[in-house]
């Protein structure tokens, strides 16, 4: 049941990508991919988390990407979705809320994550950018300022689980040697 659900929220959010806004991050099924294989990760060293919680809001988090206004939250347009596609699917109210509180506040920004589940998601979408391309991506298109100030956000909250942030300083270290070194925007 748990997996079907899971396949359920897949499909569904690879339809909405496909039929969604055309400037939403052209990446976004790779990096939600990306996001699944650290949760698998954190879910082996956190064995008491809900894997299919985790897993559900992992596939919904950023889904509001693709939809709505390009300019509008996608945590709250994400946890919106969240709560209707969930309600179809006759999940318990009591998990679609956890699900949606997880999507909600994966951004660690005006909602913090509390729930053991919160976190490994924030934590995960956060250490996912270290081993993917979105830097890369970002810093053909944005002002490297900005690029910079996502890693930092990104290094920050995966400062959440302390030994991980230890796990992870090369790999911080050397986005951030390749950012000074990538020709600024003109
Ligand atoms: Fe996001
Ligand atoms: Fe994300």
């Amino acid at each position: 049941m748990a997996n079907s659900n899971i396949n359920k929220v897949k499909t569904h959010f690879l339809r909405t990508f496909e039929k969604g806004i055309s400037s939403a991050y052209p990446y976004l099924p790779k990096h939600v991919l990306e996001v699944e294989k650290w949760a698998n990760k954190l879910l082996k060293i956190y064995p008491k988390a809900n894997k299919e919680i985790l897993l559900l809001s992992v596939w919904l988090h950023d889904i509001g990407q693709a939809i709505g206004d390009k300019n509008d939250d996608h945590a709250i347009k994400s946890e919106k979705e969240t709560l209707s596609f969930l309600s179809k699917l006759k999940l318990k109210p009591e998990k679609i809320k956890k699900v949606a509180h997880c999507v909600r506040a994966h951004r660690c920004r005006d909602i913090q994550p509390e729930t053991l589940e919160e976190k490994l998601l924030a934590v995960a979408d956060s250490a996912s950018h270290m081993t993917d391309i979105n830097y890369i991506v970002h810093l053909s298109d944005w002002p490297k300022k900005l690029v910079f100030e996502k890693l930092e956000r990104d290094y920050r909250d995966v400062g959440i689980f302390p030994k991980l942030k230890k796990e992870i300083a090369p790999l911080y270290k050397a986005w951030k040697r390749l950012m000074k070194g990538y020709p600024d925007k003109i």
